[in-house]
């Protein structure tokens, strides 16, 4: 089987005075100013109840850019039935058409929706012109095209066979639908986790995290002109728990695919365990979940990369990343130069507003966030054994506004180090230069979760020891890089531990879990 090679998707630079910024910033503006009215989707019918929620961009909370209607638990019921109806024809649609509706939606949006999709990305989730591009166009392009090469090669996968004796391997969508919830702080996530499963014929309920409908809307535009047919990804919004409550009790609940916070999957896997036996089969369960991302380095390592690492690894899209750096163990003879170029970093770093691209730093996501974190920086400032190098400020007076923030701390078990904080703050042990191989276990044992990670190095044995001892600390594990930024068909993502289920987004096998494979053997 042939499809379009996939390519990554270049990213635009959209460098301030071009056509690209002027075209992209003219669209944030006229979103910003716009009233959308969002419905839910049911059977490829917009639903507009009167129960809403209004939407407000992180960075000016008391601007609304519109509202999304929410559904009652009927609503959840109906999605149900009208999943399984159009599951008869999409589960026996040919892999060539499904192929084709997610290759367009990748091309649609690598050309008209991209400004679209990456303007929602800025205005309802905070994030900058580089982090919205990188995520909401180019991460999603990406997991539409590589997708489809994937699940090309595998049909392909097909067993031997011999003279009189054919044997083949069919690889059927699940029986039943496939519940997707996805997080606020990426995109592309938000139109993977639906994407994928549908992509190998299965239907979908999904829905997407608060702070995300706003661009999840224009995920299900870009579906439909794309040609996906009704029915197939039905996006519902509201009350997780009333959505979640009845989609894992229904009997046609063939799996989950989801990416949120570690006591939510817990959950999942309790309600799925007592309902076992209610199934027609054992549900595929895919998670990603926590992370609490380390950046570890040895005295070999090169000190400015080490800085860099910091800098971006841990206060792009202010911290929100699952992968973002937000412990690290660095040595005390490289310490000196490390702060004082991760200390000017941080200076430099404009906060504001997502349409002036010289902010490099935007809002955190809510009201929610905004207290915790601040809570944890007011903690730091009182604690001893912790101490504020730079940062450390905060302001909720327009947007939810948290500074970036280095902790230094003498316990490599202080609450920041430990702790998963998904926000702009990261907290840094220093060890003694002959105690490396010591510390590798504290890396490895801190915490419960085993996300992303990062080592740094010039010295070959480090590099062998530290990879070995830290075979299982990370899913994604980077020597002399940062932990942040995995690039589709590069890097699949994914981490075990407290941190999920492990099977990589945007790969073989994460596609695999979608499918339940038939074995025919015919003889002549
Ligand atoms: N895939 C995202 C990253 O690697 C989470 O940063």
């Amino acid at each position: 089987f042939k499809v379009p090679k996939a390519v990554n998707e270049p990213v635009n630079s959209y460098a301030p005075g071009t056509a690209q910024h002027k075209d992209l910033i003219t669209t944030y503006h006229k979103m910003f100013n716009e009233q959308v009215d969002i419905p839910f989707y049911i059977g490829g019918k917009e639903y507009r109840t009167g129960k809403t929620v209004d939407i407000h961009p992180p960075h000016d909370h008391q601007h609304c850019v519109g509202q999304y209607h929410t559904a009652d638990k009927e609503h959840i019921e109906l999605a149900v039935e009208k999943a399984a109806e159009a599951r008869v024809k999409w589960a026996k649609t040919s892999w060539e058409h499904r192929a084709a509706i997610f290759l367009k939606a990748a091309e649609l949006l690598a050309g008209p929706y991209r400004y679209k999709m990456n303007a929602a990305t800025m205005i309802a989730q905070s994030k900058n012109v580089m982090q919205a591009e990188i995520d909401a166009a180019c991460e999603l392009i990406d997991f539409l095209r590589f997708n489809v090469e994937f699940m090309t090669d595998i049909y392909s996968n097909q067993p031997e066979s011999s003279p009189g004796i054919w044997n083949r391997m069919q690889y059927r969508p699940l029986e039943g639908f496939v519940y997707a919830i996805t997080p606020f702080n990426f995109t592309a996530i938000a139109g993977n986790l639906p994407a994928a499963p549908a992509m190998m014929g299965n239907v979908v309920i999904w829905k997407p995290a608060r702070s995300q409908v706003y661009s999840a809307n224009v995920i299900m535009e870009l579906f439909k002109e794309a040609g996906l047919p009704d029915g197939v990804i039905n996006m519902v919004t509201g009350n997780s728990g009333t959505i979640t409550d009845v989609l894992l009790n229904h009997k046609d609940f063939a799996g989950v695919h989801f990416t949120g916070s570690t006591p939510v999957f817990d959950d999942f896997w309790k309600t799925i365990g007592a309902n076992v036996k209610h199934y027609r089969s054992y549900p595929r369960i895919v998670g990603e979940t926590g992370g609490k991302d380390f950046i570890w380095a040895h005295p070999s390592a090169n000190a400015q990369e080490v800085a860099t690492a910091i800098s971006r690894g841990a206060f792009e899209y202010q911290g929100q990343k699952c992968s973002a750096a937000s412990r690290a163990y660095l040595p005390k003879s490289l310490w000196a130069d490390i702060k004082k170029s991760v200390i000017e970093d941080v200076k430099s770093f404009k906060m504001g507003s997502p349409d002036d691209s010289s902010n490099f730093i935007n809002a955190v996501i809510d009201d929610r966030a905004f207290k915790k974190l601040s809570g944890y920086l007011d903690q730091a400032k009182k604690d001893k054994d912790a101490e504020i190098i730079v940062g450390g400020g905060y302001d909720d007076s327009v947007g939810y506004f948290i500074e970036p923030t280095v902790i230094v701390t003498s316990n490599p078990q202080y609450e920041t180090m430990c702790t998963e904080l998904f926000g702009p703050i990261i907290t840094i042990y220093i060890y003694e230069d002959k105690d490396w191989e010591e510390v590798l276990d504290l890396v490895d044992q801190t915490g419960e979760y085993a996300l992303t990670g990062a080592i740094f190095s010039q010295d070959r044995y480090v590099i062998e020891t530290a990879t070995s001892k830290l075979e299982n600390a990370a899913g994604n594990f980077y020597i002399n890089d940062k932990p942040t930024g995995a690039v589709v068909g590069q890097q699949p993502f994914g981490g075990a531990r407290g941190s999920g289920t492990n099977d990589k987004a945007g790969s073989v096998w994460n596609l695999l879990r979608w499918v339940s494979n038939r074995t025919l053997k015919e003889t002549f």
